[in-house]
């Protein structure tokens, strides 16, 4: 899929934008704080419905004025998409998809694929669980309807069990609600554990290959889905069972500790490299790399998953690179529509891009640059 058109209204620091996009590489060049990275938030909030990097919606809205709006027309294999969302000064949002009003705004996900990677990703590796299943569950939820469907259920009711694990109702009230919870946890998180080790096949050999041709063939990366109910080969129907078992084998503890102490919500991604975690004990260098591999191989699942090919952001990350790596990763975005920002750009690459020039919320220049 590819996005054609952009338009930003009162966006951060734009007040009024239309950018057309090339079905290839765009390159948004421009000092610091001119609003590349607002541009490709623009882009990830009609994706993922939410903002890349804040929980606060309002802060998206450019300061004093009461509503900011994106809207971008999208061309997928079976045609083409309008998506608009406003935001109020409140932080409100509403979603427009080919001009109808949608009554939530999960209607959104599914529709424009996002892949997004900067430099902070580092974190994806060397951050506690909750990043890696944040990585998958962003990307899960774009794919997988049933996905984002399970992973709210399960919050929900899991946000319930810990609420009655902490509060002092007589034990045989306790003892009958967690039952009912038990049962609402385990069918909801049965396709959230198959979903998520299918994803980790999917993408496990791709990373495999970009962690080795990032590193110049030195370095070897496996990663594994890792949970204690996390054999493999086991279908759904057998995950809920085991769950069921889990959640009633821990009842004691986790009346002790008062939260859930096992269940998806405490999984996590293994991550070695040449036979070592890196998630402890890895370099700089090793997990920067390991986690551009995994972004990369992330664009595999969608495509396996959706027989579409997302749309790539790349927000300042040619800077930590070194020259080789960047023509491999300029190399890797063919056939991908990709949005990438940087403050220059002087790479010999073969790759043809449209290249944008951005000065304090304004896009003032365009240049195709052919290439063979
Ligand atoms: N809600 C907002 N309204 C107006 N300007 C904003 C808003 N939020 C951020 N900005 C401005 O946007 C600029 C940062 O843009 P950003 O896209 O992060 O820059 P960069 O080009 O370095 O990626 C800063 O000048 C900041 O003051
Ligand atoms: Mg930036």
């Amino acid at each position: 899929m590819y996005i054609d058109a952009l338009r930003l209204k009162d966006f951060r620091n734009y007040a009024a934008e239309d950018a057309v996009f090339f079905e290839g590489l765009n390159i948004f060049k421009g000092s610091n704080a001119s609003g590349k990275t607002n541009l490709l938030e623009a882009v990830y909030v009609c994706g993922v419905g939410k903002s890349l990097r804040t929980n606060q919606d309002k802060e998206m809205v450019r300061w004093d004025v009461p509503e900011a709006s994106v809207k971008l027309t999208l061309v997928k294999k079976y045609g083409k998409h309008d998506i608009e969302i406003f935001i109020d000064s409140k932080g409100k949002k509403r979603v427009l998809i080919d001009g109808i009003a949608q009554v939530r705004m999960a209607e959104l996900l599914g529709y424009l694929n996002i892949v997004f990677f900067s430099p902070d990703e580092l974190k994806l590796i060397k951050e506690g669980p909750s990043e890696r299943r944040r990585f998958m569950d962003i990307s899960l939820c774009q794919q997988s309807r049933l996905y984002l469907k399970s992973l709210s259920a399960y919050n929900k009711a899991l946000t319930q069990r810990n609420k009655i694990l902490k509060t002092a109702y007589n034990a045989e009230t306790v003892r009958n609600m967690l039952d009912v919870f038990d049962v609402q946890l385990a069918k909801y998180g049965a396709p959230i554990i198959e979903i998520r080790k299918r994803f980790v096949a999917n993408i496990s050999q791709t990373a495999a290959e970009w962690h080795s041709k990032i590193s110049g063939g030195t370095e070897s990366l496996s990663i594994a889905y890792e949970s204690p109910i996390a054999d493999d080969g086991l279908t759904a129907r057998e995950i809920t069972d085991v769950l069921i078992r889990k959640y009633a084998k821990d009842r004691e503890r986790d009346t002790e500790t008062q939260f859930t102490n096992s269940g998806p919500h405490r999984d996590d991604l293994k991550v070695i490299v040449n036979g070592v975690d890196i998630r402890k004990f890895g370099s700089q260098g090793q997990q920067r790399s390991a986690a551009l591999s995994l972004k990369l191989a992330e664009i595999e699942s969608f495509r396996i998953e959706t027989g579409e090919t997302p749309v790539l952001l790349l927000d300042d990350v040619l800077s930590e690179l070194d020259l080789a790596r960047q023509k491999n990763l300029l190399d890797a975005t063919k056939g991908i529509q990709t949005i990438l920002t940087c403050t220059h750009f002087d790479i010999g690459t073969d790759v043809g891009y449209r290249e944008y020039i951005v000065t304090e919320g304004k896009i003032v220049g365009q240049t195709d640059i052919y290439k063979e």
